[in-house]
């Protein structure tokens, strides 16, 4: 498996947020891996769960253990990352998040907020987009749809920011959450605007052609 390259800057020029972003390459993978980066090499152990799973999904999550190795460092923080399920349990004083898509990897800490999640997705093919819409989206959020978006590219972003959404409160969230408890109500040029149970979020974006990040922060 390879990671390559690695950023540090988080594409929405937030402050106060460590990121690791970079591109893997799945194939076969140690027990052990060090990968560098300016603040020097990270470690990553397979749990025993993943221990015959295919490379691709164990390169996956060796990626994405490193990149919040490396967050956490950059923090400031202990590199300890527990497991709930398969949910990252972060350390006392950091909210962060992992995704990954096809080939990227993504992780983010904040120490300034009680909950953070980050999603990744690749831009979906048109039909399937349209077949999965009505699992995702009711007739009055597709309506929201700015006329120079894709309907695909659109059906992506809500995806991935009802997903990001799911991260930044899961662990304090009794329930799996459906997408349709998750409300799309408004979208501007770089954010949309979700409702959840009377709370309020803001789902940071950035799409292109091909892929979508969204960002969402729980303040304190
Ligand atoms: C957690 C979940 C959202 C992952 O999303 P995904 O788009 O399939 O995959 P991503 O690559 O973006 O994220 C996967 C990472 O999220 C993290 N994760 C897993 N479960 C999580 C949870 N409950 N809370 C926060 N993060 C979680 C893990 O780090 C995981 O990667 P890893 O297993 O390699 O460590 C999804 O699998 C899930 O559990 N969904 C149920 C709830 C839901 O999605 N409802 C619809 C939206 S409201």
């Amino acid at each position: 498996m390879t990671l390559f390259p690695l950023l540090t800057e988080n594409p929405f020029g937030l402050s106060g947020l460590f990121w690791r972003e970079g591109r893997f390459r799945p194939g076969p993978v140690r027990e052990l891996l060090h990968l560098g980066d300016p603040l020097g090499p990270a470690l990553a152990r397979l749990p025993e769960a993943l221990r015959d799973a295919v490379p691709k999904r164990q390169s996956e999550y060796l990626a994405g253990r490193i990149c919040a190795s490396l967050a956490l460092r950059a923090a400031g923080l202990p590199e300890v990352l527990g497991l709930n399920g398969r949910a990252p349990v972060w350390p006392d004083g950091a909210a962060g998040s992992i995704s990954h898509s096809d080939s990227r990897v993504v992780a983010a800490v904040s120490r300034d907020h009680a909950g953070l999640g980050v999603d990744c997705e690749t831009v979906m093919p048109e039909d399937q987009a349209r077949s999965l819409a009505p699992m995702i989206l009711t007739a009055a959020e597709a309506a929201l749809r700015p006329g120079t978006m894709s309907f695909a590219g659109f059906l992506t972003l809500v995806f991935s920011a009802k997903e990001a959404v799911y991260k930044a409160i899961s662990a304090r969230h009794a329930r799996i959450l459906e997408f349709h408890d998750v409300m799309l109500t408004g979208i501007s040029a770089d954010r949309l605007h979700l409702a959840q149970d009377a709370q309020d979020f803001q789902a940071s974006f950035r799409l292109d052609r091909s892929e979508v990040m969204t960002l969402v922060l729980v303040a304190p």
